[in-house]
């Protein structure tokens, strides 16, 4: 089913744009970006998320065969491919993927020598974003010129921090990048949120972490806080959201809590 025949939740609303971003690998900006969308759309949300990581799991995790794509977001922004052809369907209801694949590694540098390259996603994403309610960019583990496009083309960011040791090491890095962009390219840039990922209840550090990231992030810090969880980590290899894996887990849970509170903050 094309993307185009289903109907927003709201469609009177402004779409929020949020990157999915954290340069630190492996903290679960592609689990928040799948399993956050599929919940949102289990509350009628219509979503969209651009896989905007060479790696492609958000491609993979929503099941998509990435050998038989016939375009994909390296294409649309470097090949003039149409980005609304490139929209694919997931098997969660009203979300829809723009999926990556290893061709994206690519494009760090190709983009160098293209016009306006800090704005080619922006400008693409633009053309079919008032078509849902949200649009998430999972963005890779780096600050490069791929992520400067993903600052630029967002309205917000959602930064997902794991509980851990050093857990806000690099934050302060890509808070400074935020700023960067938001001066030059990008004023109204914000932080939409922070989500607290793999919190492991038995655990002091995961309670003083979250603490930590409190101290610093204020109100910003959802209340939702995503525990560690086998479920989340094996849906993927299902090609299936949590929310359809395993829908009564508490990964799955933990994302629709979260997505509820997503949809108060806007
Ligand atoms: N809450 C969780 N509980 C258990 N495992 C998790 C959880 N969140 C993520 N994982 C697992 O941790 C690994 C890293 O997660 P994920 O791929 O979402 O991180 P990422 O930030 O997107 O990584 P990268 O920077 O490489 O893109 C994956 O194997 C994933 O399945
Ligand atoms: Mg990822």
């Amino acid at each position: 089913m094309s993307y185009k025949s289903v109907k927003r939740g709201n469609p009177k609303k402004e779409t929020q744009i949020i990157a999915v971003i954290n340069q630190k690998g492996g903290v679960g900006k592609s689990t928040t970006a799948i399993n956050l969308s599929a919940a949102l759309g289990e509350l009628k949300k219509k979503v969209l998320v651009v896989d905007f990581d060479p790696q492609g799991n958000t491609t993979s995790g929503f099941g998509i065969e990435k050998e038989e794509l016939e375009s994909d977001i390296y294409d649309v922004l470097l090949h003039d491919a149409d980005i609304a052809e490139s929209v694919c369907e997931t098997p969660q209801k009203r979300v829809f993927v723009v999926p990556a694949t290893i061709q994206l590694a690519g494009a760090e540098i190709e983009l160098v020598s293209a016009m306006a390259r800090e704005s080619v996603l922006k400008e693409k994403i633009d053309k079919i974003a008032d078509d849902f309610d949200y649009v998430f960019i999972d963005c890779p583990p780096s600050l490069g010129l791929l992520t400067v496009n993903a600052l630029v083309a967002a309205k917000s960011l959602l930064i997902p921090i794991q509980c851990e040791y050093y857990a806000l090491e690099g934050v302060t890095k890509l808070i400074e990048s935020m700023k960067m962009v938001k001066s030059r390219l990008n004023s109204n840039l914000e932080i939409f949120g922070v989500v607290m990922t793999m919190f492991d209840s038995r655990t002091t550090l995961s309670k003083q972490v979250v603490e930590e990231v409190e101290n610093y992030f204020g109100n910003l810090m959802f209340k939702t806080l995503i525990p560690r969880n086998i479920k989340l980590s094996e849906a993927p290899s299902h090609g299936l959201p949590v929310t359809m894996y395993a829908p009564s887990s508490k990964g799955s849970v933990a994302y629709a809590k979260l997505a509820k509170e997503v949809i108060r903050r806007g």
